[in-house]
């Protein structure tokens, strides 16, 4: 179970320390999950950990998508319906889980993959649109 964990390296980085950190948040709420899973967590807290990390990823892709229209990022369409898509598939993911159908492990394993994948490829792609903006303007709303 252990080496399902996530250790974060500086070759996520998109350039933005904003980002970065939010990436960060993310990963580590992913390792809860994965401490969750060990430890058996019951379905109730499992299910409030989902629900931390979901709206925690709502709050970084606003992030994110200010970023792309502020710097006119080419791909921002493609971008955020990648992000919807992923808020799609956790609603099913939660159905499932809901249903008796999907394991914690299963979901954390898919929370895990995806965001490996978004950061590394995705991400990566509008990280040279990044320079010269400043992080402090695009902090999320109090
Ligand atoms: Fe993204």
């Amino acid at each position: 179970m252990q080496n399902n964990k996530v250790a974060w390296s500086d070759a996520f980085s998109v350039g933005s320390k904003l980002i970065d950190d939010q990436h960060k948040g993310l990963v580590q709420m992913t390792n809860d999950l994965f401490t969750g899973c060990e430890r058996r967590d019951e379905t109730v807290s499992f299910m409030k950990a989902i629900q931390s990390a979901v709206s925690y990823a709502k709050v970084h892709f606003a992030t994110e998508e200010r970023f792309m229209q502020k710097t006119n990022y080419p791909d921002y369409a493609l971008h955020k319906k990648e992000h919807e898509d992923f808020v799609q598939m956790v609603l099913k993911q939660v159905k499932n889980f809901e249903d008796g159908n999907c394991a914690p492990i299963d979901f954390a394993l898919f929370l895990k993959n995806w965001l490996l994948n978004h950061i590394a490829v995705s991400d990566k792609k509008y990280s040279p649109y990044l320079t010269n903006i400043k992080d402090a303007e695009f902090a999320p709303p109090k």
